[in-house]
C-alpha cells in the first residue's frame, strides 16, 4: 500500500513510530493532510476542515493561493537561483521593495534589513545580538506570557515555564515584566483597562536604582501575545512603553512574527497605537508560507560587524517570491481592513458564548487573532474577576471542533485558550460556518462536563 492509499490511521502510525516524542500538533489533531486550498484542508480519509491554525498564522492568503503559487512557478520558470546565501538578486530586491512599502514611512525611511535563518526564532536571536551590540548592554526586558521562539535566547524570553523546565544554561539577564493582561491582571485586581498601572510599573522599575537589573539592551514585546493566548495590549499602554523606552534610550523591539501583515486589522500591530518601534522582527506571513525571517531596524542601531549574524539559509529565493506576492496582495486588497471586519464578525459569535457560559471566561484579541479562555465555572472568581483556567475543557473543545471539521489550536496559560488564526482571506460565509461549529463544540464540551 502506498502512503497515498494509507489513510489517516496508516500515516499517523508511521509518524508515531518514526518521529520524535517532542512532536506537537499531531497529538491533538490526529489526521494527515492530503489537500489544502484556501481556508480548507482535506485529510487522507476525505474529511474536510476549516483551517483556523493556518500554519500557526503563516498562511495569510490561505493554502495554495494563486497569487503565491504563480509567483513561485514564475521563480522556477527559468535559470534563476533558488538559494544565494545573502548575495542579492532581483527577487530579493523586489521582496525588500514590497516589505518597505508595507511599513509606515517613519519606519521604512530609516530602515535596515537583516535576513536571518528562516524561522522567527532566528530573527529574535538576531535582534538580541543587534541591540546588545548597539547598546553595549547585556540584560533584556521581556514580558510574562511572551513567546518569541524556541532557540536559546528566544526561549529565555518565553513566559511559559514548561518548555524551559528541563533546561539549564539559558541566556542570562532576562527580566520578565508584567504584561497588561486585562482578564488576569498581574496586579491581582481589576481596573487597569488601559494598562496605565502596568506601564507605570515599568517606568518605576526602570527608575529604581535598587531594581536589581543592569541597564537593559532592549525591551522585547508582542503587541498581541499570540501563543500567550491572543492577549492584546491596550494602545495607551503601548504608547506609554514607547515613551518610557525612548526617554531612556532603550531599543523597543516589537515582535510582529505572528501579528504582522494584516492579521490584527492593521498591516502591523504597532500601527494601532501609532508608535515607531526601533526594531521589528518578522517571519511567518512575510514568506508567503515558505520559510523566511527578517529583522527591520533603525539604521542608528546598525553598529554590528560583518558576519555578526549569519546563517546558510538566508537566501531562499522562492520564499522571497512568495513573500513579495503575499505582501503585495495583502496591501492591494486591504486585507488588514478585511481581517478587522471578519474578526468583528467572528467576535460577535464568541462574545455570545461568553454571555451564555460561565465557563467562557474571556474573549479577546484583535482582527483575526482571537482567543477564548476557558475557566472553571464552578470556582469563585478571584479579586480581578477571573476564574481559574480550565485547560481540560479547552482541550475538549478543541477535540469537539476537530470532530466537526474545524482546526483550532490552544494557547495561553496552561493551554486554556482556544485560538483563531484563520487565513486573512476568510469570507463572511466561512466565518459564520466557523462560528457555528465552534458554538456547537463549546456546547458539547460544556454539557459533557456537567453530565454525571
Ligand atoms: C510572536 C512570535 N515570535 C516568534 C515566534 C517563533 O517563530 P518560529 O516558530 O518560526 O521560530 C513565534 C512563533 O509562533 C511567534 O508567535
Amino acid at each position: 500500500m502506498t502512503y497515498e492509499e494509507a489513510g489517516n490511521a496508516g500515516l499517523l502510525d508511521q509518524q508515531a513510530a518514526r518521529e520524535s516524542s517532542a512532536r506537537t500538533y499531531p497529538r491533538h489533531l490526529p489526521f494527515a493532510i492530503r489537500e489544502a486550498s484556501g481556508v480548507e484542508l482535506t485529510d487522507m480519509d476525505g474529511n474536510t476542515y476549516y483551517d483556523c491554525l493556518a500554519g500557526a498564522g503563516t498562511l495569510a492568503l490561505g493554502h495554495n493561493h494563486p497569487a503565491v503559487t504563480d509567483a513561485m512557478e514564475a521563480a522556477l520558470d527559468d535559470d534563476r537561483p533558488i538559494h544565494t546565501l545573502d548575495i542579492t538578486t532581483p527577487a530579493k530586491e523586489r521582496f525588500v521593495d514590497s516589505l518597505m512599502a508595507s511599513l509606515p514611512d517613519d519606519v521604512s525611511e530609516n530602515a535596515k534589513v537583516q535576513f536571518c535563518s528562516p524561522a522567527g526564532t532566528d530573527a529574535i536571536e538576531a535582534a538580541l545580538k543587534l541591540v546588545k551590540t548597539a547598546t553595549g548592554n547585556d540584560d533584556v526586558l521581556a514580558f510574562r506570557g511572551a513567546y518569541h521562539g524556541m532557540t536559546n535566547g528566544a526561549l529565555s524570553m518565553m513566559g511559559d515555564t514548561h518548555a524551559k523546565k528541563e533546561l539549564s544554561g539559558l541566556m542570562a539577564g532576562v527580566h520578565h515584566l508584567p504584561y497588561p493582561y486585562r482578564y488576569r491582571s498581574p496586579f491581582g485586581e481589576a481596573g487597569d483597562e488601559d494598562g496605565a498601572t502596568a506601564a507605570r510599573y515599568v517606568e518605576r522599575f526602570l527608575d529604581d536604582p535598587g531594581r536589581g537589573v543592569r541597564d537593559p539592551a532592549g525591551l522585547f514585546v508582542e503587541l498581541v501575545q499570540g501563543e500567550g493566548g491572543a492577549v492584546p495590549a491596550p494602545d495607551e499602554w503601548t504608547r506609554e512603553i514607547r515613551r518610557i523606552t525612548r526617554e531612556r534610550d532603550i531599543p523597543m523591539v516589537v515582535d510582529e512574527i505572528q501579528s504582522g501583515l494584516g492579521r490584527t486589522g492593521e498591516t502591523y500591530a504597532f500601527e494601532h497605537a501609532g508608535i515607531t518601534p526601533d526594531v521589528v522582527t518578522l517571519s511567518k506571513a512575510v514568506g508567503g508560507g515558505l520559510p523566511l525571517a527578517v529583522v527591520v531596524y533603525d539604521e542608528s542601531l546598525d553598529g554590528w560587524e560583518p558576519g555578526a549574524h549569519a546563517g546558510t539559509f538566508r537566501g531562499n529565493q522562492l520564499a522571497m517570491a512568495a513573500g513579495e506576492a503575499t505582501i503585495d496582495y495583502v496591501l492591494e486588497h486591504d486585507l488588514d481592513d478585511h481581517a478587522e471586519r471578519m474578526g468583528a464578525r467572528l467576535r460577535e459569535a464568541l462574545d455570545a458564548l461568553e454571555a451564555r457560559y460561565d465557563a467562557v471566561g474571556d474573549v479577546r484579541g484583535r482582527g483575526l487573532m482571537l482567543g477564548v479562555e476557558f475557566v472553571d465555572a464552578d470556582a469563585e472568581p478571584d479579586d480581578a474577576g477571573a476564574r481559574p483556567a480550565d485547560e481540560d475543557l479547552a482541550d475538549r473543545v478543541r477535540t469537539e471542533c476537530f470532530e466537526r471539521g474545524l482546526v483550532i489550536e490552544l494557547g495561553g496559560r496552561g493551554g486554556s485558550t482556544a485560538r483563531f488564526l484563520p487565513p486573512l482571506i476568510v469570507d463572511a460565509d466561512d466565518v459564520d460556518e466557523i462560528a457555528a461549529i465552534f458554538t456547537e463544540a463549546v456546547a458539547a464540551a460544556v454539557n459533557a462536563e456537567v453530565a454525571p
